[in-house]
């Protein structure tokens, strides 16, 4: 699929010629340099902006609504809503009934480690709690496939470190189709099966790796040497994309 948006009577492609295919239970990170796309990629494949040309086909969804839940890049949880109410707002969209939201809820407030915090604001609490509340509406959502724009991209970088773990954690036991965009090389081979590289835009694919390090992974993956090794080559590749869209702006 392509997709141009309207600067001015110019048309800026966004994305030109992107054809992916994403196995039910993989998976997939995106990176790429800023501006390339990722996100555009990431609202159409969630149907929240429809493609210029081609189509997203979505067998797995089965008329299923919603078919993806989002974790965005930013803006991530809603400030007047508590977390109980954060992490039920997409089951309660869905029209799910409150004795099945509630269950869930609870479940995914536990499995993210924000119990004692069901009534406090986000405002009342730390990033990666918000993060966590962000990733525990998705999840509860119990949606076949999510998507997540950046969703550790605000963090310190510990903290990072840690919700990564515990991204890697939820993943595997839950083992749902994931299309996670981010900047980071390690991030991408820590949680991913495979690793979709874009072009600075307009944005196309240029590369894709499949990422061979057996699971459960931990971060003392990001030791070795096999590890180094692949950062090496997705660095090189994408060296000369950051320059290029640098340039460009
Ligand atoms: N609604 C819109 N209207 C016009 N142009 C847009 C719109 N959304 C995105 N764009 C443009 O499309 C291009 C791709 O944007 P997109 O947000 O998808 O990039 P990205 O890869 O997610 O960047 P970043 O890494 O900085 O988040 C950019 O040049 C952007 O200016
Ligand atoms: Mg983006």
């Amino acid at each position: 699929m392509s997709k141009a948006f309207l600067a001015g009577r110019q048309p800026l492609w966004a994305l030109r010629d992107v054809s992916l295919e994403v196995a039910p239970g993989s998976f997939t990170c995106i990176v790429g340099p800023s501006g390339c796309g990722k996100s555009t990629l990431l609202r159409i494949l969630g149907g929240l902006d429809t493609p210029s040309s081609g189509r997203v086909v979505m067998p797995e969804a089965n008329g299923r609504i919603p078919a993806s839940a989002f974790v965005f890049q930013e803006h991530g949880v809603f400030e007047w809503l508590n977390v109980f109410d954060n992490i039920t707002f997409g089951c309660r969209m869905a029209g799910m009934r409150w004795a099945e939201y509630t269950v869930r809820a609870r479940e995914w407030i536990q499995r993210t480690g924000l119990r004692g915090f069901e009534r406090a604001y986000p405002h009342q609490l730390s990033g990666g709690m918000r993060q966590r509340v962000a990733l525990a509406r998705a999840f509860a959502l119990d949606a076949p496939a999510l998507l997540m724009d950046e969703p550790l991209g605000a963090l310190d970088a510990q903290t990072r470190l840690l919700m990564q773990e515990q991204l890697v954690d939820l993943w595997e036991a839950e083992r749902k189709t994931v299309v996670l965009v981010t900047h980071s090389i390690e991030e991408a081979l820590l949680l991913g099966d495979r690793v979709i590289l874009m072009s600075a835009r307009p944005g196309r694919i240029k590369d894709e790796l499949t990422v061979p390090f057996p699971r459960p992974r931990r971060l003392a993956l990001e030791r070795t040497p096999e590890f180094g090794a692949l950062r090496h080559r997705i660095w090189a590749a994408l060296r000369e994309e950051a320059e290029m869209s640098a340039l460009a702006r």
